[in-house]
């Protein structure tokens, strides 16, 4: 099969097109990656054309072998649709999970994302808490998230309970929360294993004063949460601008919520 006719080709490119659409992308902003099934690589096997291993950057044994789809580095999501075999990837993982191949695209040249060893080391731990139903990571560049990480504390309890506070069904959406990296230099791998800590525990990580990591089994329900937490995001924004809240949903409220809902919701983000 080609490559551009696999279905898990065409609903990476259509999220990447949505979130260009959402202005989360500017220039080269964000990247997204997929952790491709076994079937979906042996059907365009024999369009890969593997080139030189390079080392990821970090490791990821759990990983090994696994192949991906990801999007270039320096590439924009405006032209993921219209230049998919030059904007995105197809990576393979060595047998220690220390170095890939290109195999596909990046036709012009270049390299994966400069977030690789984030994105690798979130799909590890993801791919172990979910027992193998995780597929997606993505990151993008959010204003409203932004903005709120220069004005509440940079903690996971101060954004998890303003955001669920935002809208009624953020806490069924997001039910364990979000978590926060302090500001650190993107691209490597200390920020990849900050990330990745906090990817155990949620599927949401705020990078503060940069973006957000989203994770999910699938691209609708990676997308819908990105959209959910950024929206959230926004009507905070929309609430302090207009001096603050004078009324809000309660920790009762919280907790009659999770009750009918059937979701856990941590008392740790319920304090009064
Ligand atoms: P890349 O172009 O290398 O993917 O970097 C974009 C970005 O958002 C870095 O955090
Ligand atoms: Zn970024």
């Amino acid at each position: 099969m080609n490559v551009l006719d696999a279905p898990f080709v065409k609903g990476f490119i259509r999220m990447a097109d949505d979130g260009w659409r959402q202005g989360w992308h500017e220039r080269n902003g964000g990247n997204l990656s997929y952790r491709i099934r076994p079937e979906e690589i042996a059907a365009v096997k024999d369009a890969l054309t593997p080139g030189e291993w390079r080392p990821i950057g970090t490791d990821v044994p759990t990983l090994a072998g696994e192949y991906f789809l990801v999007t270039g580095s320096g590439k924009f999501f405006r032209n993921a649709s219209i230049a998919p075999e030059d904007a995105l990837c197809i990576i393979e993982l060595d047998g220690k999970g220390e170095n890939y191949r290109v195999c596909w695209g990046l036709v012009h040249g270049g390299r994966p994302t400069s977030e690789l060893p984030s994105h690798l080391m979130n799909h590890a731990v993801k791919t172990a808490a979910t027992g193998g139903v995780h597929r997606v990571i993505y990151h993008a560049h959010p204003a409203n998230v932004i903005a709120l990480t220069f004005v509440l504390p940079l903690t996971d309890e101060a954004f998890t309970r303003e955001l669920w506070e935002m809208a009624t069904e953020c806490p069924v959406v997001f039910p364990d929360g979000v978590g926060v990296v302090p500001w650190m230099v993107p691209g490597g791998r200390e920020i990849a294993v900050a990330t990745s800590e906090l990817m155990r525990q949620y599927d949401v990580a705020i990078w503060a004063h940069h973006g957000m990591f989203c994770s999910g089994p699938d691209f609708d329900t990676t997308f819908g949460l990105m959209h959910t937490v950024e929206k959230s995001a926004e009507i905070l924004v929309k609430v302090l601008s207009m001096g603050g809240k004078r009324q809000t949903i309660r920790p009762d409220d919280f907790r009659a919520l999770a009750r009918d809902f059937g979701v856990t919701l941590p008392e740790r983000f319920l304090a009064d």
